[in-house]
């Protein structure tokens, strides 16, 4: 087997962040100052999940409603989709990996072509996060997990199968921390001066 060279191989930085930490809005400010392509792995889930031909629908809608993390193959075979799609080298991948199984998966996947850049990280308080997704669920975002409900499991899942994501990342030198508790031109600021960094 021939691996790419690094300069051959796609990068990628990955967002991760509690539910309604900001990691969509932050990626669309990236994606117009410098020029990735944004794949949220939730967004691509609820799309898969939509498409009446898809044999995974019904499971997907169980698992974001429970706030689980769909099994990998199901995600990483839609990013590495959406990839292959688009003519860029340049990717944000928002909301992923959320567990070990999904880092696990991606690794074996997807590791020999893709390089990490890093992996930004918007740090929120929950009670912050989870105003900011009530109000988006009352302002009709249509989200089956803007909820009370499932947002409490959707912060379990964050503590007890993210968190240990995020924390091995930091082990690894990976990891930029932002402050995403404050207004989202001044969260910006900072994730500007980190790409300005990088590249
Ligand atoms: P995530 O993708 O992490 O779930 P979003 O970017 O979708 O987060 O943001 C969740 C909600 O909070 C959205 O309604 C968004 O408009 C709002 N929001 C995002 N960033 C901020 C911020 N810095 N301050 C206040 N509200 C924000
Ligand atoms: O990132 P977002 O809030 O859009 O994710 C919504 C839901 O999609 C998650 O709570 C989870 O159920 C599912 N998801 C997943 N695996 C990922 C990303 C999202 O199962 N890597
Ligand atoms: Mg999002």
């Amino acid at each position: 087997m021939v691996f790419p060279s690094l300069a051959e191989m796609k990068k990628v930085v990955f967002v991760l962040g509690g539910p309604g930490s900001g990691k969509g809005t932050q990626c669309e400010k990236i994606v117009q100052n410098f020029g990735y392509v944004h794949l949220s792995a939730g967004d691509l889930l609820r799309e898969e999940r939509a498409n009446p031909n898809s044999k995974h629908g019904e499971l997907i809608e169980d698992y974001i409603r429970n706030g689980k993390i769909v099994p990998v193959e199901i995600t990483c075979s839609l990013l590495k989709d959406a990839m292959e799609k688009s003519n860029s080298q340049h990717f944000l991948i928002d909301g992923f990996p959320r567990s070990e199984e999904n880092l696990n998966g991606w690794n074996k996947e997807m590791s020999n072509e893709v390089h990490l850049q890093f992996v930004l990280y918007f740090d929120c308080p929950q009670e912050v996060c989870l105003e900011r997704c009530l109000k988006r669920g009352s302002a009709g975002s249509g989200r089956s997990d803007d909820n009370v409900d499932s947002l409490k499991k959707r912060f379990n899942t964050y503590v007890n199968d993210t968190m240990p994501i995020i924390e091995h990342y930091n082990g690894l030198n990976l990891l930029r921390k932002v402050c995403a508790n404050k207004d989202a031109d001044a969260v910006f600021a900072d994730v500007k001066s980190i790409f300005e960094k990088e590249n």
